[in-house]
């Protein structure tokens, strides 16, 4: 939520900025602004809306200097528009300020300091570390002391970065609770809440912890734990394997599509290296060191929030199946209040695209307190959970730039479903063979994934057809419930339909009632052992005249015969069988979304990593 960015070395930071915003679009698209340092005065331009529009504005004014901030937003505290959009500035216009996250306390420390006769001029929470730091800076003639003893009054998450006309050689940066990226260039630093931000000037960067303040120069920095002092702290230096075209569209309309044609490399990349053919089983390098530990287990809590929620579903079931160990999806911001048994005998499995998700944070690190073994499916790279997990596992699938996950979603059910076959051949549970058939039908996975993707000029008919419907229902049993609670999902961000996704029997008990001729319900039907019951669930549903799209197993062409359109997935495993019908779905989504003229990659409202509570 929020993307922030600052930069100070020997080139003009506002293209530098501006391409660093863009990047980080996804993270929050209501309003953006930018502060350039140039000669003795600050010029902070900003605009409702997106990127883009500030780009124009900008052209329109003089910032030219090499030391500036950047933002863009996703509201929390004042609704979106140009007084509310970051840089926030204090009363003299000498600090500003772009900040990601949430002060807490801003209410009483405002208070405080419109007694003090600072005069505010925004909605929003972050004005007030503009005023504190002016405030403190008064007293201090050194700017980061003057940042630090502001930081340490905050409660609440924060990523920022500041600037002070007073003290145009320096650049301020601190995390709490949100991520900040260092990216050390030559003679040039850039600072940013996502990696790809700061390729473009470099890719030897510094993961920051939270705590740490960066006091960036021209030639130097120094980082310091600003709750403790400041003293130094020294922070490992990364190199960043992957290149910032990664991010670029590649002749695709939208990154959403371009990531669900991604799928069957997603998938390989997923796979590469781990499946272990011959033996039946998974390597993951990162749980090595807690082979033992696992073979002990006696319950895993798998947190996660939104799509990575309903991706354990898949694993809830393949980890009982599989391992024998009763697993239980928890969603991350729940996690907490429930006096559960989690314990030192116990591990909970956090799974998220980006690693920054809050509430999954934060379920880790109750599990912690508990004194559980933390395990991660993450994909994003030195993020904040693959560092605080004990044992981590990254899905390998490059960025993921849409808002609507899709690539990592397939991923992250593919991941916890090799999690599974690893603790299963680990304590036991599954043989050599049945472990090796596994792994088999894995790797037929992206040939699969192919040729369903090969069917989206089909899909995009169904989009035109239903494309005035206003709500649908998906509907799957077992493995994929799962499928139809992330299908609804998928229709309710991208094409703003009103979506329930469902066990195709809980339909019986209430929502059947809904069914109506424009209505239609996509329903999955594997020829799999619950296939009659779930043919039955089709024919009660036309029955009360409900159109149906049904997804189904190839060559089962009995249900061209009651549905109104059939799509196939190729025979696969029960458990795998969710990851190719979510597919059909997400190009369903996609293609209306598309019909309905809808910002795919950037849907109204959302941001893609959800980093408050
Ligand atoms: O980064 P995470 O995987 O932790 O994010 C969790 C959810 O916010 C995310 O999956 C969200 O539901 C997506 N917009 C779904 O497309």
């Amino acid at each position: 939520m929020c993307g922030i960015i600052g930069y100070i070395g020997k080139r003009d930071a506002l293209p530098i900025l501006l391409e660093g915003l863009r990047c980080m679009e996804y993270r929050g698209y209501d309003s953006a602004g930018v502060a350039v340092i140039s000669k003795n005065a600050v010029t902070c331009v900003r605009a409702k809306g997106r990127v883009a529009l500030l780009k124009e504005k900008c052209l329109t004014e003089t910032l030219e200097g090499a030391v500036g901030i950047g933002h863009t937003r996703w509201a929390t505290h004042g609704e979106p528009n140009e007084r509310n959009a970051h840089p926030q500035r204090d009363c003299m216009g000498d600090v500003f300020i772009a900040h990601n996250g949430i002060i807490e306390n801003h209410q009483p420390l405002k208070d405080h300091l419109i007694k003090k006769g600072h005069k505010f001029l925004s909605e929003t929470d972050t004005e007030v570390i503009s005023h504190l730091i002016e405030e403190y800076d008064k007293k201090e003639k050194d700017f980061p002391k003057a940042v630090r003893l502001a930081l340490k009054d905050f409660h609440g998450a924060f990523g920022i970065v500041v600037l002070s006309r007073k003290h145009p050689g320096v650049l301020v940066a601190a995390r709490f609770g949100s991520p900040l990226i260092l990216g050390i260039g030559k003679e040039e630093y850039v600072v940013a809440s996502d990696a790809n931000a700061v390729l473009p000037v470099t890719n030897r960067v510094i993961y920051l912890n939270d705590g740490d303040m960066a006091t960036l120069s021209g030639s130097a920095y120094e980082i310091s734990d600003f709750r403790n002092g400041g003293g130094t702290q020294k922070r490992k230096k990364t190199t960043i394997e992957w290149t910032s075209s990664a991010a670029e569209l590649g002749g695709y309309p939208h990154f959403m599509l371009k990531e669900i044609m991604g799928q069957p490399q997603s998938l390989r990349d997923t796979m590469r290296g781990r499946l272990l053919s011959h033996e039946g089983t998974v390597k993951f390098g990162g749980l090595e060191p807690f082979e033992k530990r696992m073979r002990a287990l006696q319950h895993i809590t798998l947190a996660a929030m939104g799509t990575a929620s309903f991706t354990c579903l898949i694993g809830e079931y393949a980890i009982e199946e599989l391992a024998g160990i009763p697993a239980k999806r928890e969603i991350g911001s729940e996690f907490a209040f429930r006096s559960s048994t989690v314990n030192a005998e116990s591990a909970l499995l956090a799974v998220s695209q980006s690693g920054e998700t809050a509430d999954t944070l934060n379920a880790i690190r109750e599990a912690k307190r508990r004194g559980a073994l933390t395990l991660g499916i993450v994909n994003v790279v030195g993020s904040t959970m693959a560092r605080e997990v004990d044992g981590g596992i990254y899905n390998h699938v490059g960025p993921e730039i849409a808002v609507a996950s899709t690539k990592a979603t397939t991923s992250q059910a593919l991941l916890q479903i090799m999690l599974a076959l690893y603790l299963g051949r680990l304590r036991g549970m599954v043989s050599r063979s049945e472990g090796q058939a596994i792994v088999a039908e894995m790797q037929r996975l992206p040939k699969h994934v192919e040729k369903i993707l090969k069917s989206k000029e089909r899909i995009k008919v169904l989009a035109k057809k239903y494309k005035k419907c206003e709500d649908f229902f998906l509907l799957g049993r077992k493995y994929n419930v799962s499928a139809a609670l992330e299908g609804a999902l998928k229709l309710k961000e991208c094409a703003y339909a009103h979506a329930e996704g469902c066990s195709t029997t809980e339909l019986k008990h209430g929502p059947i009632s809904l069914i109506v001729p424009n209505l239609p319900s996509i329903v999955v039907v594997p020829r799999d052992a619950l296939y009659e019951k779930n043919k039955s669930s089709v024919e009660e549903l036309k029955a009360r005249k409900g159109p149906v799209i049904a997804i189904t197993t190839e060559g089962n062409k009995e249900l061209e015969k009651i549905a109104d359109a059939v799509l196939y997935i190729p025979k696969t495993l029960e458990m795998l069988t969710p990851i190719l019908a979510i597919i059909p779905m997400q190009l369903l989504a996609y293609y209306l979304a598309v019909e309905r003229g809808n910002d795919v990659d950037k849907p109204r409202n959302l941001a893609k990593s959800v980093t408050v509570e």
